[in-house]
């Protein structure tokens, strides 16, 4: 790899790379993404590179492993271009087939693809409902590109977006459309990026900085490190542009320590972007010094809020801090810094190279462009989507998701991370958008999308976030750090069945104080998984409160576990799984379950083959 000394240089290069590379050339990109890797696509790429070597294909076929592709539910993936033909659940067993039927004979192997609910066929990626409604602009390269390869970024267009600024736009300029793009903050606030870049600008100062927030705390949460493992130089091309726009000279990519292929991935681009003279000074000729270096988090929640990351990057305690002075004034090291999530920047690159207009013309009236969502939870399909803002959230669950799994009801869907709330079926028809999720008392939060069917207790649900919150509130301030833990108390007494009526106003009134008085987002927004909860499911607070009984059958001390000796067996199954001895009865016979000795641990209603367990509340 040269090292650019001048924009004609880098897109001469471009060119003689493009020129060099056969788009008809046969390719397997195996997924790498967060949800195939863990499921072991490392070896399914080992058995394609002995596979191709044996059979000495080695040199025809190109073997890569991507970023994310979606639908990581069907995880190992395996795409084959120029065909786009798409395999799931691909073992290392499978490979030799395909190399042979699919790369040698062009035969579709139908037992990999896809298969609709009328059983149909679908072998490439555009026939796939899951991928239909979307719109990947900052997934767009996921399953394009090698991203340890800055040859495959620029191929793919990477770095288009400097030459279309250095010399020929000023950083006023980026600005100006930056923020007639309406690109607003995807890190959960959804502030306009180009009105916080033109803030820090404003401010006087000769050293300013650029923080990427990759610190993505949300349980369940996977968008910002797909895109810092996949495709790590759009988010080092849009701090370069930001770094230009703003004055800033030295950028830093915050990313928690449990992200440790993130880091591998965004390191090993910054010694590219270096050597190739993307990164350093006099970037490409221009004049403009910029550099990037990658800080690490310890893992906290709370310190994906960005006063508290900027406490952290000091080295002090990760807390935050009261606003104004926001950091676009007093930022890191007390100079005015720019931050960003990881998405956000990423987007930026392609409203450079498109314009403000194309990007503006995506999404709805306040919020323009796409957004990255984890759709999870009770639905067929899951996994990374980007879909434009304003899509419907029964588009997301029925098309894209595919349906309730298990053919079961929808309930509720859970948006925004651990303080977003839960919006019921009567909103299913809600664009998503920053402002129709806020109108319902949820957020768009970082892009977390938790589909839930009628197995899920709405009071265990808020339980859950309760919990997670009170462990991650720093304690800075009193509202947040008693109001979670009073609120966990409470939700906890509830779901054991020792609720009290007054328990509602209480938790409402704890809600209310929390938001108001709390010092940074995280106890401003605790409230929603309660007050969403206890607005749209009150019927399961008085449930449990007042028959002592939970409908969706979950909180177990709330459940009776018995069995029915008409059905039972007596294959001891249970017998053998019970931790408390609580069952009892010869083999072969119908077994009695002593209620007094039961634990509701619910091993026997698992483990019975016969369906002869039954549970009530
Ligand atoms: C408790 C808490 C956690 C947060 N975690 C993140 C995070 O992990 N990533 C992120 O980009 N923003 C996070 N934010 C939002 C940041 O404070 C900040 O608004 C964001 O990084 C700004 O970038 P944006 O304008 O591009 O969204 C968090 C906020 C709070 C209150």
């Amino acid at each position: 790899m040269p090292k650019f000394e001048t924009i004609s240089q880098l897109e001469e290069y471009r060119r003689r790379l493009l020129a060099q590379r056969d788009a008809q050339a046969p390719q397997v990109l195996v997924c790498g993404g967060p949800g195939c890797l863990p499921m072991g696509s490392e070896e399914v790429a080992a058995a394609f590179q002995q596979e191709l070597k044996q059979r000495g294909l080695a040199a025809k076929v190109i073997l890569k492993e991507s970023g994310c592709q979606g639908l990581c539910a069907r995880a190992v993936k395996v795409m084959l271009r120029p065909r786009e033909i798409t395999y799931q659940q691909v073992t290392p067993e499978d490979v030799p087939e395909i190399v042979e039927e699919t790369l040698v004979k062009g035969k579709i192997l139908e037992r990999l693809c896809y298969q609709a609910d009328d059983g149909a066929v679908k072998a490439k990626k555009s026939e796939i409902p899951f991928y239909q409604g979307q719109h990947p602009l900052v997934l767009g390269k996921m399953d394009l590109i090698d991203p340890t390869s800055l040859d495959d970024y620029l191929a793919a267009g990477g770095y288009r977006a400097i030459p279309h600024i250095f010399g020929k736009m000023s950083p006023e300029a980026v600005i100006d459309v930056v923020e007639r793009s309406g690109l607003r903050g995807r890190g959960g606030g959804g502030f306009p990026t180009g009105r916080k870049w033109r803030l820090c600008r404003q401010v006087p100062g000769d050293v300013k900085y650029l923080i990427c927030n990759g610190d993505e705390g949300d349980p369940g949460a996977f968008m910002d490190r797909a895109v810092m493992e996949g495709d790590p130089h759009a988010v080092l091309e849009g701090m370069i542009i930001g770094g230009y726009a703003i004055g800033a000279n030295q950028g830093f990519i915050y990313v928690r320590h449990e992200y440790p292929l993130a880091v591998k991935r965004l390191s090993l681009a910054i010694d590219q972007a270096r050597a190739s003279g993307l990164l350093g000074a006099d970037l490409l000729g221009s004049g403009f010094n910029f550099d990037v270096k990658i800080s690490k988090g310890a893992g906290a929640f709370v310190c994906g809020e960005e006063t508290a990351l900027i406490a952290s990057m000091e080295g002090n305690i990760g807390e935050p801090r009261n606003r104004p002075p926001f950091p676009a004034q007093h930022g890191l090291w007390g100079k005015p810094t720019v931050i960003n999530n990881v998405e956000s920047w990423a987007n930026v690159p392609e409203i450079i190279n498109q314009g403000p207009e194309w990007y503006a013309a995506i999404g709805t009236d306040k919020s323009k462009g796409t957004k990255v969502f984890s759709l999870v939870g009770a639905v067929n399909n899951t996994g990374l989507v980007e879909v434009p803002m304003g899509t419907t959230l029964r588009q997301m669950v029925y098309e894209l998701g595919g349906g309730i799994r298990g053919g079961g009801d929808f309930k509720a869907v859970q948006t925004g991370g651990p303080s977003g709330g839960c919006i019921p079926k009567q909103y299913l028809d809600l664009p998503v958008d920053y402002d129709s999720l806020q109108s319902v008392g949820s957020i768009m939060g970082s892009g977390g999308m938790i589909v839930m069917d009628e197995h899920s207790c709405m009071v265990d649900v808020a339980r859950y976030f309760m919990s997670f919150l009170n462990d991650e509130s720093c304690g800075k301030c009193t509202p947040c750090r008693e109001g979670t833990k009073h609120l966990l108390e409470i939700l906890t007494a509830i779901t054991k069945g020792e609720g009290q009526e007054e328990h509602l106003a209480l938790m409402e009134e704890l809600c209310v104080t929390m938001k108001d008085a709390s010092l940074c987002g995280l106890g401003q927004s605790a409230a929603n998984p309660v007050l969403s909860t206890l607005k749209y499911f009150r019927e399961e607070y008085e449930a449990h409160i007042l028959q002592k009984k939970c409908p969706a059958l979950v909180c177990r001390p709330l459940l009776k576990y018995t069995i029915d000796p008409e059905t039972c067996t007596g294959c001891l199954a249970c017998v053998r799984e019970c931790p408390a001895d609580a069952i009892r009865g010869e083999a072969g016979e119908p077994q009695e379950l002593d209620q007094a000795l039961c634990v509701k641990c619910g091993m026997c209603h698992a483990m019975c083959k016969f369906d002869a367990v039954k549970v009530e509340s």
